[in-house]
Protein backbone atom coordinates (compact mmCIF):
# COMPACT_ATOMS: atom_id res chain seq x y z
CA UNK A 1 0.00 0.00 0.00
CA UNK A 2 1.14 3.51 -0.89
CA UNK A 3 0.01 6.95 0.13
CA UNK A 4 -1.03 8.78 -3.17
CA UNK A 5 -2.64 11.80 -1.82
CA UNK A 6 -4.23 13.68 1.24
CA UNK A 7 -6.28 16.46 1.67
CA UNK A 8 -8.75 17.59 4.41
CA UNK A 9 -11.68 15.50 2.87
CA UNK A 10 -10.48 12.56 1.08
CA UNK A 11 -6.91 10.04 1.37
CA UNK A 12 -6.35 8.23 -1.68
CA UNK A 13 -4.14 4.97 -1.78
CA UNK A 14 -2.68 2.47 -4.37
CA UNK A 15 -3.78 -1.04 -3.15
CA UNK A 16 -3.64 -4.14 -5.28
CA UNK A 17 -6.12 -3.54 -7.47
CA UNK A 18 -5.13 0.34 -8.03
CA UNK A 19 -6.11 3.57 -6.43
CA UNK A 20 -8.57 4.28 -4.01
CA UNK A 21 -10.48 7.07 -2.44
CA UNK A 22 -11.61 7.23 0.80
CA UNK A 23 -13.64 10.12 2.55
CA UNK A 24 -12.59 11.80 5.60
CA UNK A 25 -15.59 11.35 7.16
CA UNK A 26 -16.07 7.51 6.41
CA UNK A 27 -12.67 6.48 7.79
CA UNK A 28 -13.50 8.66 11.08
CA UNK A 29 -16.99 5.97 11.12
CA UNK A 30 -14.83 3.38 10.46
CA UNK A 31 -12.11 3.75 13.34
CA UNK A 32 -10.53 0.66 14.22
CA UNK A 33 -9.38 2.60 17.78
CA UNK A 34 -10.08 0.88 20.91
CA UNK A 35 -12.11 4.20 21.98
CA UNK A 36 -14.44 3.35 19.02
CA UNK A 37 -14.93 0.02 18.68
CA UNK A 38 -14.89 -2.75 21.01
CA UNK A 39 -11.99 -4.98 21.42
CA UNK A 40 -13.92 -7.71 22.39
CA UNK A 41 -17.13 -7.97 19.66
CA UNK A 42 -15.87 -5.78 17.30
CA UNK A 43 -18.69 -3.58 17.69
CA UNK A 44 -18.91 0.43 17.48
CA UNK A 45 -18.81 2.38 20.60
CA UNK A 46 -20.71 5.77 19.14
CA UNK A 47 -23.11 6.84 17.55
CA UNK A 48 -22.68 9.09 13.84
CA UNK A 49 -24.65 12.05 15.94
CA UNK A 50 -21.41 12.12 18.40
CA UNK A 51 -18.91 13.08 15.34
CA UNK A 52 -18.04 16.46 14.36
CA UNK A 53 -20.34 18.27 11.98
CA UNK A 54 -17.20 18.79 10.14
CA UNK A 55 -14.37 15.70 10.21
CA UNK A 56 -11.34 16.25 9.08
CA UNK A 57 -8.16 14.76 8.20
CA UNK A 58 -4.92 16.09 9.72
CA UNK A 59 -2.29 14.01 8.44
CA UNK A 60 -2.30 10.46 6.95
CA UNK A 61 0.78 7.96 6.34
CA UNK A 62 1.53 4.61 5.88
CA UNK A 63 3.47 2.89 8.37
CA UNK A 64 4.53 -0.67 8.24
CA UNK A 65 2.00 -1.39 5.60
CA UNK A 66 -0.45 0.47 7.47
CA UNK A 67 -2.71 3.14 6.93
CA UNK A 68 -2.58 5.57 9.95
CA UNK A 69 -5.13 8.64 9.80
CA UNK A 70 -5.25 11.70 12.34
CA UNK A 71 -8.83 13.06 12.58
CA UNK A 72 -9.73 16.55 13.57
CA UNK A 73 -11.30 18.20 14.89
CA UNK A 74 -11.21 15.56 18.01
CA UNK A 75 -7.63 14.29 17.74
CA UNK A 76 -8.75 10.37 17.50
CA UNK A 77 -5.88 8.33 15.48
CA UNK A 78 -6.83 5.08 13.84
CA UNK A 79 -4.66 2.25 11.89
CA UNK A 80 -6.40 0.59 8.84
CA UNK A 81 -4.92 -3.04 7.55
CA UNK A 82 -4.47 -2.91 3.72
CA UNK A 83 -6.60 -6.12 3.52
CA UNK A 84 -9.27 -3.89 5.60
CA UNK A 85 -9.59 -1.23 3.24
CA UNK A 86 -9.02 -3.66 0.30
CA UNK A 87 -12.07 -6.34 1.44
CA UNK A 88 -13.91 -2.38 1.74
CA UNK A 89 -13.32 -0.14 -0.40
CA UNK A 90 -16.04 1.23 -2.57
CA UNK A 91 -14.24 3.57 -5.16
CA UNK A 92 -14.99 1.23 -7.86
CA UNK A 93 -16.71 1.59 -11.22
CA UNK A 94 -20.90 0.84 -11.11
CA UNK A 95 -21.58 -2.12 -12.82
CA UNK A 96 -23.34 -5.74 -12.34
CA UNK A 97 -21.65 -7.74 -9.41
CA UNK A 98 -18.98 -6.06 -10.99
CA UNK A 99 -16.80 -7.51 -8.25
CA UNK A 100 -17.81 -10.91 -7.92
CA UNK A 101 -19.81 -13.28 -9.97
CA UNK A 102 -23.45 -13.85 -9.65
CA UNK A 103 -25.65 -14.90 -6.55
CA UNK A 104 -24.92 -14.50 -2.87
CA UNK A 105 -21.06 -14.57 -2.40
CA UNK A 106 -20.13 -18.42 -2.74
CA UNK A 107 -23.09 -19.80 -4.64
CA UNK A 108 -22.34 -21.41 -7.63
CA UNK A 109 -25.30 -21.82 -10.08
CA UNK A 110 -25.11 -25.14 -11.92
CA UNK A 111 -27.05 -26.87 -14.68
CA UNK A 112 -28.87 -30.37 -14.05
CA UNK A 113 -25.39 -31.92 -15.97
CA UNK A 114 -22.87 -29.89 -13.00
CA UNK A 115 -24.83 -30.97 -10.05
CA UNK A 116 -23.06 -33.52 -7.82
CA UNK A 117 -25.51 -33.93 -4.90
CA UNK A 118 -23.68 -34.15 -1.96
CA UNK A 119 -24.56 -36.56 1.00
CA UNK A 120 -23.67 -36.32 4.16
CA UNK A 121 -24.52 -40.01 6.77
CA UNK A 122 -26.41 -39.34 9.62
CA UNK A 123 -23.80 -41.70 11.46
CA UNK A 124 -21.07 -39.15 10.48
CA UNK A 125 -23.39 -36.13 11.94
CA UNK A 126 -21.04 -35.22 14.67
CA UNK A 127 -17.78 -35.40 12.84
CA UNK A 128 -17.24 -31.47 12.54
CA UNK A 129 -15.32 -32.19 9.06
CA UNK A 130 -18.38 -33.91 7.26
CA UNK A 131 -21.13 -31.29 8.81
CA UNK A 132 -18.91 -28.67 7.60
CA UNK A 133 -18.54 -29.80 4.30
CA UNK A 134 -22.38 -30.45 3.87
CA UNK A 135 -22.76 -27.02 5.12
CA UNK A 136 -20.28 -25.32 2.19
CA UNK A 137 -22.05 -27.51 -0.13
CA UNK A 138 -25.90 -25.94 0.74
CA UNK A 139 -23.94 -22.60 0.40
CA UNK A 140 -22.55 -23.24 -2.91
CA UNK A 141 -24.99 -25.62 -4.65
CA UNK A 142 -27.81 -24.25 -2.36
CA UNK A 143 -28.34 -28.23 -1.79
CA UNK A 144 -27.60 -31.81 0.10
CA UNK A 145 -28.73 -35.25 1.11
CA UNK A 146 -28.90 -36.44 4.55
CA UNK A 147 -29.32 -40.17 4.54
CA UNK A 148 -29.76 -42.93 6.88
CA UNK A 149 -32.33 -41.38 8.46
CA UNK A 150 -36.47 -43.00 9.50
CA UNK A 151 -38.61 -45.26 7.24
CA UNK A 152 -41.71 -46.05 7.21
CA UNK A 153 -45.38 -44.79 7.71
CA UNK A 154 -44.66 -44.84 11.67
CA UNK A 155 -41.03 -45.00 12.35
CA UNK A 156 -39.78 -45.87 15.75
CA UNK A 157 -39.51 -43.06 18.11
CA UNK A 158 -36.11 -42.77 18.37
CA UNK A 159 -35.20 -43.43 14.69
CA UNK A 160 -33.43 -40.01 13.32
CA UNK A 161 -36.20 -37.64 11.75
CA UNK A 162 -36.47 -34.28 9.60
CA UNK A 163 -36.31 -31.81 12.96
CA UNK A 164 -32.82 -33.96 13.94
CA UNK A 165 -31.41 -32.92 10.39
CA UNK A 166 -32.64 -29.67 10.96
CA UNK A 167 -31.19 -29.59 15.01
CA UNK A 168 -27.35 -29.77 12.98
CA UNK A 169 -28.26 -26.30 11.99
CA UNK A 170 -30.67 -24.91 13.77
CA UNK A 171 -34.47 -24.81 15.45
CA UNK A 172 -37.37 -25.80 13.08
CA UNK A 173 -39.33 -22.57 11.61
CA UNK A 174 -42.94 -23.46 12.73
CA UNK A 175 -45.45 -22.45 10.57
CA UNK A 176 -49.39 -22.67 10.41
CA UNK A 177 -48.67 -25.85 8.71
CA UNK A 178 -46.74 -26.64 12.20
CA UNK A 179 -43.26 -27.43 12.98
CA UNK A 180 -43.07 -30.04 10.59
CA UNK A 181 -46.02 -30.54 7.82
CA UNK A 182 -46.97 -34.27 6.09
CA UNK A 183 -46.67 -34.59 2.46
CA UNK A 184 -49.31 -36.76 1.23
CA UNK A 185 -52.47 -37.63 -0.30
CA UNK A 186 -55.39 -35.91 1.23
CA UNK A 187 -59.18 -35.99 0.65
CA UNK A 188 -59.40 -32.31 0.93
CA UNK A 189 -55.97 -30.79 0.36
CA UNK A 190 -55.32 -26.91 2.14
CA UNK A 191 -52.46 -27.27 -0.71
CA UNK A 192 -51.96 -28.87 -3.90
CA UNK A 193 -48.65 -30.37 -2.83
CA UNK A 194 -50.83 -32.53 -0.27
CA UNK A 195 -51.89 -34.76 -3.45
CA UNK A 196 -50.50 -37.24 -5.98
CA UNK A 197 -50.26 -34.44 -8.47
CA UNK A 198 -47.00 -33.64 -10.49
CA UNK A 199 -46.32 -30.27 -9.40
CA UNK A 200 -44.66 -27.80 -11.30
CA UNK A 201 -41.14 -26.63 -10.24
CA UNK A 202 -41.46 -23.43 -7.53
CA UNK A 203 -40.37 -22.14 -4.38
CA UNK A 204 -42.31 -22.60 -0.89
CA UNK A 205 -44.46 -19.99 0.83
CA UNK A 206 -42.85 -16.66 -1.36
CA UNK A 207 -46.98 -15.58 0.65
CA UNK A 208 -44.77 -15.11 3.87
CA UNK A 209 -42.89 -12.13 5.59
CA UNK A 210 -39.98 -13.41 5.94
CA UNK A 211 -39.66 -16.39 2.98
CA UNK A 212 -39.01 -19.19 4.78
CA UNK A 213 -35.07 -19.54 3.86
CA UNK A 214 -34.22 -23.07 3.66
CA UNK A 215 -36.70 -26.18 3.29
CA UNK A 216 -36.43 -29.90 4.56
CA UNK A 217 -38.26 -33.02 2.95
CA UNK A 218 -37.72 -36.37 4.22
CA UNK A 219 -38.36 -39.31 2.73
CA UNK A 220 -40.53 -41.78 4.67
CA UNK A 221 -42.40 -43.94 2.08
CA UNK A 222 -41.42 -43.65 -1.81
CA UNK A 223 -43.61 -43.90 -4.49
CA UNK A 224 -43.77 -47.47 -6.56
CA UNK A 225 -44.83 -45.05 -9.80
CA UNK A 226 -43.92 -41.41 -10.20
CA UNK A 227 -42.85 -38.73 -7.84
CA UNK A 228 -39.67 -38.03 -9.46
CA UNK A 229 -38.29 -35.12 -7.87
CA UNK A 230 -37.20 -32.09 -10.10
CA UNK A 231 -34.69 -29.54 -8.87
CA UNK A 232 -33.57 -26.51 -10.49
CA UNK A 233 -31.01 -24.02 -9.64
CA UNK A 234 -33.41 -20.70 -9.79
CA UNK A 235 -29.89 -18.75 -10.18
CA UNK A 236 -28.97 -20.23 -13.02
CA UNK A 237 -32.28 -20.08 -14.63
CA UNK A 238 -31.89 -16.71 -13.82
CA UNK A 239 -28.61 -15.93 -15.55
CA UNK A 240 -29.80 -17.83 -18.34
CA UNK A 241 -32.68 -15.12 -18.68
CA UNK A 242 -30.34 -12.10 -18.01
CA UNK A 243 -28.15 -13.41 -20.92
CA UNK A 244 -31.04 -13.85 -23.35
CA UNK A 245 -33.01 -11.35 -22.53
CA UNK A 246 -31.64 -8.07 -20.48
CA UNK A 247 -35.05 -6.18 -20.74
CA UNK A 248 -37.01 -9.03 -19.60
CA UNK A 249 -34.92 -9.84 -16.82
CA UNK A 250 -34.36 -6.33 -15.37
CA UNK A 251 -38.55 -6.08 -15.61
CA UNK A 252 -39.22 -8.82 -13.41
CA UNK A 253 -35.93 -7.74 -11.00
CA UNK A 254 -37.65 -4.10 -10.83
CA UNK A 255 -41.24 -5.22 -10.39
CA UNK A 256 -42.87 -6.54 -7.16
CA UNK A 257 -45.54 -8.67 -7.31
CA UNK A 258 -48.15 -10.17 -4.76
CA UNK A 259 -48.45 -13.54 -3.57
CA UNK A 260 -50.91 -14.93 -1.27
CA UNK A 261 -52.21 -17.70 0.65
CA UNK A 262 -55.25 -18.16 2.50
CA UNK A 263 -57.30 -21.16 4.80
CA UNK A 264 -57.23 -22.56 8.05
CA UNK A 265 -57.91 -19.68 9.73
CA UNK A 266 -54.64 -17.68 7.79
CA UNK A 267 -54.60 -14.77 5.19
CA UNK A 268 -50.73 -14.81 4.19
CA UNK A 269 -49.57 -11.93 1.88
CA UNK A 270 -46.25 -10.68 0.48
CA UNK A 271 -44.86 -9.32 -1.88
CA UNK A 272 -41.44 -8.96 -3.97
CA UNK A 273 -40.03 -9.02 -7.25
CA UNK A 274 -39.47 -12.83 -8.91
CA UNK A 275 -35.97 -12.32 -9.24
CA UNK A 276 -34.15 -10.40 -6.77
CA UNK A 277 -30.61 -8.81 -7.06
CA UNK A 278 -28.06 -6.94 -4.76
CA UNK A 279 -29.48 -3.08 -5.24
CA UNK A 280 -25.94 -1.94 -3.45
CA UNK A 281 -23.01 -2.03 -3.00
CA UNK A 282 -19.77 -3.74 -4.93
CA UNK A 283 -22.41 -6.40 -6.04
CA UNK A 284 -25.05 -4.73 -7.21
CA UNK A 285 -26.78 -6.49 -9.22
CA UNK A 286 -26.15 -9.68 -8.73
CA UNK A 287 -28.85 -12.17 -7.74
CA UNK A 288 -29.92 -12.67 -4.55
CA UNK A 289 -33.27 -14.70 -4.39
CA UNK A 290 -35.66 -15.88 -6.55
CA UNK A 291 -39.17 -16.99 -5.82
CA UNK A 292 -41.62 -18.78 -8.08
CA UNK A 293 -45.06 -20.65 -7.26
CA UNK A 294 -47.72 -20.67 -9.51
CA UNK A 295 -49.72 -22.07 -7.27
CA UNK A 296 -49.80 -18.71 -4.94
CA UNK A 297 -48.88 -16.26 -7.15
CA UNK A 298 -51.80 -13.61 -6.42
CA UNK A 299 -53.34 -11.80 -9.81
CA UNK A 300 -50.71 -8.99 -10.77
CA UNK A 301 -51.62 -5.46 -9.94
CA UNK A 302 -49.08 -3.52 -11.96
CA UNK A 303 -50.77 -0.66 -13.85
CA UNK A 304 -52.70 -1.28 -16.74
CA UNK A 305 -49.73 0.19 -19.09
CA UNK A 306 -47.36 -2.26 -18.12
CA UNK A 307 -49.63 -5.48 -17.55
CA UNK A 308 -48.84 -7.13 -20.94
CA UNK A 309 -45.19 -6.37 -20.55
CA UNK A 310 -45.12 -7.74 -17.45
CA UNK A 311 -46.63 -11.22 -18.77
CA UNK A 312 -44.41 -11.58 -21.74
CA UNK A 313 -41.54 -11.01 -19.16
CA UNK A 314 -43.07 -13.30 -16.64
CA UNK A 315 -43.86 -16.40 -19.36
CA UNK A 316 -40.38 -16.04 -20.93
CA UNK A 317 -38.72 -16.73 -17.42
CA UNK A 318 -41.60 -19.26 -17.07
CA UNK A 319 -40.63 -21.19 -19.93
CA UNK A 320 -37.33 -21.16 -19.29
CA UNK A 321 -38.15 -22.63 -16.20
CA UNK A 322 -38.96 -25.90 -17.87
CA UNK A 323 -35.84 -26.61 -20.00
CA UNK A 324 -34.44 -30.02 -19.40
CA UNK A 325 -30.31 -28.91 -19.29
CA UNK A 326 -31.91 -26.98 -15.89
CA UNK A 327 -33.96 -29.70 -14.74
CA UNK A 328 -31.88 -32.20 -12.22
CA UNK A 329 -33.76 -35.17 -11.86
CA UNK A 330 -33.76 -38.28 -9.33
CA UNK A 331 -35.38 -40.02 -7.01
CA UNK A 332 -35.38 -39.70 -3.27
CA UNK A 333 -35.35 -42.70 -1.39
CA UNK A 334 -37.02 -43.69 1.95
CA UNK A 335 -34.28 -42.58 4.86
CA UNK A 336 -33.03 -39.54 2.25
CA UNK A 337 -33.76 -36.06 3.63
CA UNK A 338 -33.20 -33.17 1.35
CA UNK A 339 -31.81 -29.79 2.26
CA UNK A 340 -32.64 -27.06 -0.13
CA UNK A 341 -32.13 -23.19 -0.26
CA UNK A 342 -36.04 -22.12 -0.82
CA UNK A 343 -35.16 -18.76 -2.14
CA UNK A 344 -32.61 -20.31 -4.99
CA UNK A 345 -33.51 -24.16 -5.47
CA UNK A 346 -37.15 -24.51 -7.30
CA UNK A 347 -38.68 -28.14 -6.55
CA UNK A 348 -41.18 -30.16 -8.45
CA UNK A 349 -42.82 -33.57 -8.83
CA UNK A 350 -42.68 -35.32 -12.19
CA UNK A 351 -46.09 -37.37 -12.62
CA UNK A 352 -48.57 -38.66 -10.52
CA UNK A 353 -47.18 -40.12 -7.38
CA UNK A 354 -48.52 -42.96 -5.59
CA UNK A 355 -50.83 -42.36 -3.25
CA UNK A 356 -48.71 -44.02 -0.65
CA UNK A 357 -45.75 -41.87 -1.07
CA UNK A 358 -45.13 -40.18 2.31
CA UNK A 359 -42.57 -37.20 3.05
CA UNK A 360 -42.23 -34.97 6.09
CA UNK A 361 -41.64 -31.23 5.30
CA UNK A 362 -39.95 -28.42 7.35
CA UNK A 363 -38.38 -24.95 7.49
CA UNK A 364 -35.30 -23.64 9.00
CA UNK A 365 -34.18 -19.64 8.50
CA UNK A 366 -31.60 -18.82 6.15
CA UNK A 367 -28.91 -17.49 8.86
CA UNK A 368 -28.48 -21.10 10.53
CA UNK A 369 -26.73 -22.51 7.47
CA UNK A 370 -25.59 -19.20 5.43
CA UNK A 371 -24.26 -17.43 8.97
CA UNK A 372 -22.71 -20.22 10.34
CA UNK A 373 -18.61 -19.99 10.36
CA UNK A 374 -16.60 -23.13 10.67
FE1 LIG B 1 -43.06 -27.24 -2.25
Amino acid sequence: MRLVDVSPEVVTVELADGPARFHALWLRDNARDDASRHAGNDQRLFDVTELADEVVVASAEVVDGRLVVAFGPDGATSAFDAGWLEAHRYDVAAGVGSRAGDGPAGAVPWLAADLDLHRLAWADRDDRESLAATTAALVRDGVAIVHGLAVGEDPPADAPGIVDVAGLWGPVRATNYGEVFLVRAEANPTNLAFTPKALNVHTDNPYRRPVPGYQLLHCLVASDVGGVTVLLDGFRAAEVLRDEDPAAFDLLATTSVPFRWSGDGFDLRNRGPLIEVEDGGPRAGAIRAVRYNNRSAAPFDVPFDEMAGLYEAFRTFARLLHRPELEHRFTLAPGECMVFDNERVLHGRDGEADPGRFLHGCYLDRDWIHGRVG
